[in-house]
C-alpha cells in the first residue's frame, strides 16, 4: 500500500512541479499523468462496464477483474456499499499500472435509498428549493455509499405520455425545465462547495445530463423510435433543460439512443461538438448509454470498428458496456491518427473528471458517517415525505368532497392500497420497496376504515409476464374479478365515502415501457363504475408513473388526486393530503389528454392559420373530441380558495417587471395551503409563428385564510427572444400579452405591453 501512496504523491509532486504554465492545476496533473500513460491504459480509462447489484440494460459485462487486471477500466456503474467499492477500488489501484481510481456510477434518479417521488412528480411540486434539497439528499445517500457519479438529472423534453420515461423528467415546458435541471445539477454537485475543478465535498456527487439529445422526441411515444426534428423546435422547445445544466456546470452528459434527423446521437458531431461543446462550452465528460455504440450497428451505421470510429470521432468518450473502444481503439489508432487524438482528447475528460471528484486524493471518497447516520434517516423520510406531499396534484374536486373528515366511514378500495413496490416506482436505484408505507400503512389506524381489494392491479396474463421479470411482483387474487367487485360494492355501501386506488405498476411506466393505450387498464374502469354506481362519493388516488386518459374516470368520480409514484413515505403523504392535514398543491408540468388521438398535445402550441372556432367549419379541429386538454400544462386544485388581482407591469431597463396580488380568501380550509401562480408571455406578432403561450415565471407561497401578498416576478430581456430557423437567436420589438393565472388554462389576469 505504501507503493500506491508513493505513486500518487510522485504524481501528484510532478503536478506541483508542473504548476509553472497557464493551465489548471486539474490540466496540468492530467496531462502529467498521460504522459506516462501507455495506450492501452488510455483506451482502458475509455471502458465504463456495469458491475454489480443491478441490471439496466440489454446485455452484462464480464471479465471485469481481468480487464481491471490490465488497466482497462476507467469506471463501474451498479456497484455500491462502502465494502464493495472499497473491494473494487482496492484491487483498481493495487493492479493499476498508475493506479488510476475508478468512477462509481449509479442511476440515482429520485433519490438513492430514502426514495423521492418520480421525477415528473417531483417537478409538479414547482417548488425548486425542494427539488435541489431532493438531489442534494440523494448525494448525500449515494456518497455514504460509496458512489461518486449519478446518472441523473434526466431533462428530456416530452410531450407524448406514451413514452413511459415521462416518468423520469419534468414534462413538457422548456423553461421550467430548465429551472429544475439547474436545481438537480446544485443539488447534486454542491456548487457552493465546488470550483471548476473540485466537485465540493465527499457528499457531493458528480452529476450527469441525459440523454442528449431530443430522446423525448421519438416518434408515436415509442422508445428508441426516429427522432426527427427541426433546428426551430430543437432550439426552442427541446435544447434549453440540458443547456441549462450544462451552464449550471454538470460535470457529465449521457448520450441518447436515438438519430437525430438522420444521425444517431451517439455519434452526432452536431450534437456533442459543435452544440455542446463549441457553442455551450461544456467542458466535462461525454458518457454514452447503455451499449449505444454497439447499437451504431444496428442503426445501419456499419461494423464494431466503424461505429467505434465514428462515435469516438464525434466525441462520444465513455463507452457504457459495449467495450467497442476497448476492442478496436488501439487497431484504429494505428490507421487513423484523428481516432488516437479523439482517444487522448477523451481520457484527458475522464481523468479530468476524476481529479474534479478528488479521486486522486482520496480514491475512496466515501463519505466517513455510518449508513445508519445518513441512509434512511429520520430526516430523509420527513423530506421524502415532504416532497411527496408537495408533488401531488388535485386534479377534480367536485361538492368539495376533499377533505375527509375523522367522522366519516371510509371504505378503502383498490389494488394501490395496500401495494407497497409501486411506491418507490420505476429507476429506484438502490430503494428498498419493502420499507416504502403502502397508503394502508398510512390509514389502517384511523376510525372507521374498511378495505377491499376490488381488483386486481393487473389482470392481464401477458402483461403479468411482461413485468414480472423485472420485479413487479404482480399476482392474481383467488377470486374472480366479478367476486372481488361484488365484495367492493358491499363495503362500499357500508361507507360514507370511497377512497379508490388504482394506476400503473411501476413497470407499466420508465424505459422501455411505451404504452398505445393509456386509459385505466383491465379492470379498473369496471371497478371504478361500480363504485360510482353505489351513488357514494368516490375518491381516485391514482398512483402511475405518466399522464394518463381518464376521460371516463373523470365522468365517475368525484375528486382525484394524481399521487404518481411517490416514493418511500408516499402513503403518509397521500394520507396526510386526504386527511386535510395539508391542501395538496402540486400543479401538472405536463398535459393530460382527453384521449390517445390528441397526442402530441402539449399547452405551448402555435395557433395555425385556422385556430378553433366552434362556429366555424374549416378549423383545426377533431370531429369527435375537444382540441382542449382533459387537464392542462399547470392545473392543480387546492382546498383553499384564492383570487389575484392588481396586474402591474413596468419595463425596468431591460427587464420587464410584474406584480399582482394573490389572495387567500377566508372561507372554506383553514389548514397549511400554497398556491402556485404561473406568469405566461405570448408574442402577438413576430417573423415567426410563436406559442400561444411561454411559461416565463412563478410563485409558490403559502398564505393565511384572509391574507394578501403582492408578488413580484422579473422577467429577463433574454425570455422574449427565440432562435429563428437558421438557429440564430432573434429579438424582436412589438406587442406582448402578459397573462397571469392558477394554470395555463385559467389566467384571469391578462395585459398587453411593448417589448423592445
Ligand atoms: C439505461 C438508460 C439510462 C441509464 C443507463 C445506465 O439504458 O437509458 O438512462 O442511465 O442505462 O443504467
Amino acid at each position: 500500500m505504501m507503493k500506491l501512496h508513493l505513486r500518487i504523491a510522485t504524481c501528484l509532486a510532478a503536478w506541483a512541479a508542473a504548476s509553472v504554465y497557464a493551465q489548471s492545476p486539474a490540466e496540468r496533473f492530467v496531462d502529467s499523468l498521460m504522459a506516462q500513460m501507455s495506450w492501452e491504459e488510455k483506451i482502458g480509462q475509455l471502458n465504463l462496464p456495469s458491475v454489480g447489484f443491478d441490471v439496466t440494460g440489454p446485455m452484462l459485462s464480464t471479465g471485469v477483474e481481468e480487464k481491471m487486471k490490465q488497466g482497462l477500466v476507467g469506471g463501474v456503474f451498479n456497484t455500491f456499499t462502502p465494502v464493495a467499492v472499497r473491494k473494487l477500488q482496492d484491487f483498481a489501484l493495487e493492479h493499476h499500472p498508475h493506479h488510476i481510481p475508478l468512477l462509481f456510477g449509479y442511476d440515482v434518479i429520485h433519490g438513492h435509498r430514502t426514495i423521492l417521488p418520480i421525477p415528473l412528480g417531483q417537478a409538479a411540486s414547482w417548488n425548486l428549493h425542494l427539488i435541489e434539497l431532493g438531489a442534494n439528499m440523494a448525494a448525500r445517500e449515494a456518497a455514504a455509499d460509496g458512489l461518486n457519479w449519478t446518472f441523473s438529472p434526466m431533462v428530456d423534453i416530452a410531450r407524448d405520455p406514451r413514452w413511459g420515461r415521462v416518468s423520469e423528467g419534468a414534462g413538457e415546458d422548456p423553461w421550467l425545465g430548465s429551472r429544475i435541471a439547474e436545481a438537480m445539477v446544485k443539488g447534486y454537485q454542491m456548487p457552493q462547495m465546488q470550483s471548476h475543478y473540485s466537485l465540493g465535498y465527499p457528499q457531493s456527487i458528480m452529476a450527469c445530463v441525459k440523454h442528449f439529445a431530443l430522446y423525448g422526441g421519438a416518434e408515436a411515444g415509442r422508445d428508441y423510435n426516429t427522432v426527427d426534428m427541426s433546428p426551430y423546435r430543437m432550439e426552442n422547445d427541446y435544447f434549453p433543460p440540458y443547456k441549462a445544466a450544462v451552464q449550471a456546470g454538470v460535470g457529465t452528459a449521457m448520450t441518447s439512443f436515438n438519430d437525430v434527423n438522420g444521425m444517431p446521437a451517439t455519434c452526432n458531431s452536431f450534437l456533442l461538438k459543435d452544440v455542446l461543446r463549441k457553442e455551450w462550452g461544456f467542458d466535462g465528460m461525454v458518457v454514452t448509454d447503455y451499449t449505444a455504440i454497439n447499437e451504431l450497428m444496428f442503426h445501419g451505421m456499419g461494423n464494431g470498428a466503424e461505429v467505434a470510429k465514428r462515435a469516438l470521432l464525434a466525441g462520444a468518450e465513455m463507452d457504457m458496456v459495449g467495450e467497442l473502444y476497448l476492442t478496436h481503439g488501439d487497431s484504429l489508432r494505428k490507421v487513423h491518427p484523428e481516432v488516437g487524438v479523439a482517444i487522448e482528447s477523451a481520457c484527458r475528460n475522464i481523468l479530468l473528471a476524476k481529479f474534479r471528484l478528488g479521486l486522486f486524493e482520496d480514491p475512496y471518497r466515501a463519505w466517513k458517517e455510518a449508513d445508519s447516520e445518513v441512509i434512511m434517516s429520520a430526516e430523509h423520510k420527513e423530506l421524502a415525505k415532504v416532497s411527496a406531499m408537495e408533488s401531488m396534484v388535485l386534479l377534480k374536486n367536485e361538492n368539495r368532497v376533499l377533505p375527509l373528515n375523522s367522522a366519516q366511514k371510509i371504505a378503502f378500495i383498490g389494488p394501490q392500497v395496500k401495494r407497497r413496490r409501486d411506491m418507490i416506482g420505476n429507476w429506484s436505484g438502490a430503494g428498498d420497496w419493502t420499507q416504502s408505507r403502502s397508503l394502508w400503512d398510512a390509514v389502517e389506524s384511523w376510525d372507521n376504515v374498511s378495505y377491499a381489494l376490488g381488483c386486481n392491479l393487473v389482470q392481464d396474463a401477458a402483461m403479468m409476464d411482461q413485468l414480472n421479470p423485472h420485479g413487479a411482483q404482480l399476482s392474481l387474487d383467488e377470486r374472480s374479478s366479478e367476486a372481488l367487485i361484488k365484495e367492493a360494492v358491499k363495503l362500499a355501501k357500508k361507507a360514507d365515502v370511497v377512497v379508490l386506488a388504482l394506476g400503473e405498476p411501476y413497470g407499466m411506466s420508465g424505459e422501455a415501457a411505451s404504452r398505445s393505450s393509456l386509459t385505466l387498464h383491465d379492470q379498473q374502469q369496471a371497478l371504478l363504475e361500480a363504485m360510482a354506481a353505489t351513488g357514494k362519493p368516490v375518491v381516485l388516488v391514482l398512483m402511475n408513473g405518466r399522464p394518463l386518459c381518464l376521460s371516463e374516470a373523470d365522468g365517475s368520480c368525484n375528486a382525484i388526486l394524481e399521487a404518481w409514484f411517490p416514493g418511500t413515505m408516499g402513503g403518509d403523504a397521500i394520507a396526510a393530503l386526504l386527511s386535510g392535514e395539508q391542501s395538496p398543491s402540486g400543479h401538472l408540468t405536463m398535459t393530460f389528454p382527453r384521449n390517445e388521438g390528441q397526442i402530441p398535445i402539449y399547452y405551448n402550441h402555435r395557433n395555425t392559420g385556422r385556430p378553433f372556432d366552434a362556429q366555424q367549419k374549416y378549423t383545426s379541429k377533431y370531429l369527435d373530441v375537444s382540441n382542449r386538454p382533459l387537464y392542462a400544462f399547470g392545473h392543480g386544485l387546492s382546498y383553499a380558495d384564492y383570487s389575484l388581482s392588481n396586474l402591474v407591469c413596468e419595463r425596468v431597463g431591460s427587464e420587464l417587471h410584474v406584480s399582482y396580488d394573490l389572495t387567500r380568501s377566508y372561507e372554506g380550509y383553514g389548514g397549511p395551503a400554497s398556491q402556485v401562480t404561473q406568469l405566461y408571455l405570448h408574442d402577438v406578432n413576430s417573423n415567426m409563428t410563436r406559442p400561444v403561450l411561454e411559461l416565463k415565471g412563478f410563485d409558490k407561497r403559502d398564505l393565511m385564510p384572509g391574507q394578501t401578498q403582492t408578488i413580484h416576478l422579473v422577467v429577463s430581456r433574454n425570455e422574449w427572444g427565440y432562435f429563428n430557423s437558421d438557429r440564430h437567436w432573434v429579438m424582436e420589438p412589438g406587442e406582448f400579452e402578459v397573462s397571469v393565472g392558477f394554470s395555463s388554462d385559467q389566467r384571469p389576469l391578462q395585459t398587453t405591453v411593448v417589448l423592445d
